[in-house]
């Protein structure tokens, strides 16, 4: 079987159209520009370039958008005066911090300090807790941006055998959470977790309907260790060389080409997953700017 390819750049495209028509209604309607700032730390390669894409896009969708960009050895204290600053700003409705973060910064520290009512990372454990029991909040991007896909893409997920492989706090543990609840237009999928302390992580791949990958390692899953028409989504963006022109080369957690042949579906990547993570930190900012205005929104 050759899969069908999940475009997550023209999903995440439809779905930018309809935040900047709303964008532009809520300005003429009630005067209210969604407001973001993007917080980053140091040169990471990686950070500089999603916080290009992050600021680029909220422009794009007619935001009013903020960059800090702060020296890779910043105090903590300066840190937490930079949020603070922002969580008083009323131009600001949403802020985010690009993470990871140096390690004399106690990233907890920063996640707690961040309003909650601004939180459109979904990060603070005010967000996660209500993620968990399933209340109206912020939620994270990246698994937000998945469920979307797994929705466009006419998955069937209730009652699938959805394998998460990673767990981490960004992407493998809400994801797992999100897809197990009783939600519609997707969820209520039986839900497995592996990691590093997985006995038989191909026991598991092998039955997998939905395999999501986000262990952040080039082409740990290949054509072998999965079963035909599973649906493959692949949250990895790795780094394996650079063009000539100086281009970052990327590849995901998945071997793309041994996997296309026997799923039905898969993301690519780049294309895939990145573009809606993007696309849903706008979403939640213009959540978070109804919020503030004291109009219905999906976020309270
Ligand atoms: N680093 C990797 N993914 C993310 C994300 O979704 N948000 C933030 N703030 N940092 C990240």
């Amino acid at each position: 079987m050759a899969a069908k390819i999940i475009d997550g750049k023209a999903i995440a495209q439809e779905i930018r159209q309809k935040i900047k028509e709303e964008t532009a209604e809520l300005k003429e309607k009630h005067g209210v520009v969604p407001g973001l700032v993007t917080i980053l730390v140091g040169e990471n390669p990686a950070s500089v370039s999603y916080v290009k894409a992050k600021q680029r896009t909220a422009g794009d969708l007619g935001f009013y958008s903020v960059q800090e960009n702060l020296p890779e050895d910043v105090s903590e204290e300066e840190l937490l005066k930079l949020i603070d600053k922002y969580n008083k700003d009323e131009k600001i409705h949403g802020i985010l911090v690009q993470l990871p973060l140096p390690k004399h910064i106690d990233e907890r520290k920063i996640l707690y300090a961040i309003d909650p009512r601004k939180d459109v990372d979904g990060f603070h454990p005010v967000n996660v807790g209500k993620m968990v029991i399933g209340e109206p909040c912020f939620l994270p991007c990246t698994p937000h941006g998945i469920l979307v896909l797994l929705e466009k893409a006419g998955c069937e997920v209730s009652g699938a055998e959805v394998v998460v492989i990673g767990r981490s706090n960004i992407v493998g543990k809400p994801v797992a959470n999100l897809l197990l609840q009783k939600r519609k237009p997707v969820g209520n999928a039986t839900v497995t977790v592996c990691h590093t302390g997985t006995r038989d992580l191909v026991f598991h791949t092998k039955r997998a309907d939905i395999l999501i990958v986000a262990v952040g390692k080039p082409k740990v899953v290949t054509g072998d260790m999965v079963k035909e028409g599973v649906v493959v989504i692949d949250v990895g963006v790795n780094r394996i060389g650079t063009t000539p022109e100086g281009k970052a080369i990327l590849c995901g957690d998945v071997d793309f080409d041994s996997v296309k042949e026997k799923a039905s579906a898969i993301t690519p990547v780049p294309g895939g997953v990145g573009p809606m993570t993007i696309t849903m930190l706008m979403k939640n900012t213009l959540e978070a700017a109804k919020l503030w205005a004291g109009l219905p929104n999906e976020v309270s």
